[in-house]
């Protein structure tokens, strides 16, 4: 065939700018796996919220977030290939997410959340990946696991924020899906607790987290779909009182409304296992544990149980933590703390029948 050459020169250029262009998936693309909770912006509320992308033939990925972004930046954790995760601060615009070295020939899954209780915000607008790469479905694992909590779960003084917390060691252990519904401060009582207008017997069913109160731009709260947990939560966890009890909620208070708030959970899980903490406490430096509603745990666990529901499990978390365990300042658990935490929790789960997932559900495969 024969070219004249501005054929050939416009032939060279269209190759070029193809070698060039990239591939951009809209942030309505059905092959994103968005977990957690997300706005209809497309926004993230709460710690660990986030999404996982399958992909063949990956090498840049730039996410393009809008201006629902928290301001000046969201730490988001991300992990590539079920590898630690690590954080990257990204702000409104275009923000390059690093990959390090990808074998060639295989798949790659990304995972990525926001890491914090507050400046969680990330308002997705588009993904750019280089060219010739292409997005697979992610296979999530069999096991889903809720946590339902306050600043004890939500990682609250961790440097990684809640990727560093026991809820999401935990899901990480079994290579379980997890979503954290936590917000420190919070009550589980619907009072006003340490600035949060709601507590979670309230906020758990909503979207947005307590946070919502304190932006200009989402001061609002809309019911959380929970058709949207996907896959269906398999096991619920709560670790809650905290508030309550720093809020002077007499015993009988909360345990009227921790039962209120189980009756409402078992309509929207009416088969799944939960989890109900007791307290570790709060640890003196003299090795003393500042106690709250003693008993009350096991009043509700037994309640629920003779009213004929024995799907559901105390886990005495007595002794767990420790002084050294914990940020002298605030006596939250520190790193090791919420690592500890963790392993006791793997134990009671194994022993409970709960078994580790062999492998992730999306394997990393020659493609
Ligand atoms: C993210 O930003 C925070 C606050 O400015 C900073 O302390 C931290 O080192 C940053 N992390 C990374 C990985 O850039
Ligand atoms: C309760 O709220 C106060 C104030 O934010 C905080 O110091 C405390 O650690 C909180 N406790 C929990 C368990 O969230
Ligand atoms: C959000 O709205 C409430 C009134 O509903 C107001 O008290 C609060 O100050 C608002 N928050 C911001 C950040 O403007
Ligand atoms: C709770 O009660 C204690 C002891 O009576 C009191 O010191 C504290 O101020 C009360 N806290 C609240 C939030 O009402």
């Amino acid at each position: 065939m024969f070219m004249t050459a501005p054929k050939i020169a416009l032939l060279a250029s269209s190759l070029v700018s193809a070698a060039l262009a990239s591939v951009t998936i809209q942030n309505n693309d059905p092959l994103i796996f968005f977990h957690g909770r997300w706005d209809s912006s497309p926004g993230t509320w709460w710690a660990g919220s986030g999404l996982k992308l399958n992909v063949v033939g990956l090498s840049s990925l730039t996410l393009n977030l809008g201006s629902h972004t928290s301001s000046p930046m969201a730490a988001v954790g991300v992990s590539v290939n079920f590898q630690p995760f690590f954080t990257v601060n990204v702000t409104q615009g275009s923000n390059k997410i690093p990959l390090g070295t990808l074998p060639k020939g295989e798949n790659t899954v990304v995972r990525l959340n926001v890491e914090g209780w507050q400046n969680n915000r990330i308002n997705l607008q588009n993904i750019v990946l280089n060219t010739g790469a292409k997005l697979l479905p992610y296979v999530p694992s069999k096991l889903a696991f809720t946590f339902i909590g306050d600043s004890l779960s939500a990682g609250q003084f961790l440097p990684l924020g809640v990727d560093q917390a026991w809820p999401f060691l935990t899901g990480e252990f079994f290579k379980a899906e997890h979503t954290v519904i936590a917000q420190p401060g919070a009550a589980l009582s619907d009072i006003v607790s340490f600035s949060n207008q709601h507590g979670l017997s309230f906020e758990f069913f909503r979207t947005e987290d307590d946070g919502y109160f304190f932006t200009t731009d989402h001061n609002f709260t809309t019911p959380w779909d929970f058709s949207r947990d996907h896959p269906t939560p398999t096991h619920i966890v709560i670790h809650i009182g905290a508030n309550d009890s720093a809020q002077n909620i007499s015993a009988s208070s909360f345990i009227q409304t921790y039962l209120a708030f189980i009756k409402r959970l078992r309509t929207l899980f009416p088969k799944q296992p939960l989890f109900i903490f007791t307290p570790w406490g709060w640890p003196n430096a003299d090795g003393s544990i500042g106690q709250y509603y003693p008993g009350a745990y096991q009043t509700i666990v037994n309640t629920v149980k003779s009213g004929g529901d024995k799907n559901i499990f105390l886990v005495d978390t007595t002794g767990w933590v420790t002084f050294a365990d914990v940020f002298p300042t605030n006596q939250h658990p520190n790193v090791g703390g919420h690592m500890k935490i963790a392993a006791n929790f793997e134990k009671v789960l194994t022993n409970a029948g709960v078994k580790p997932q062999a492998n992730w559900a999306t394997p990393i495969v020659k493609v």
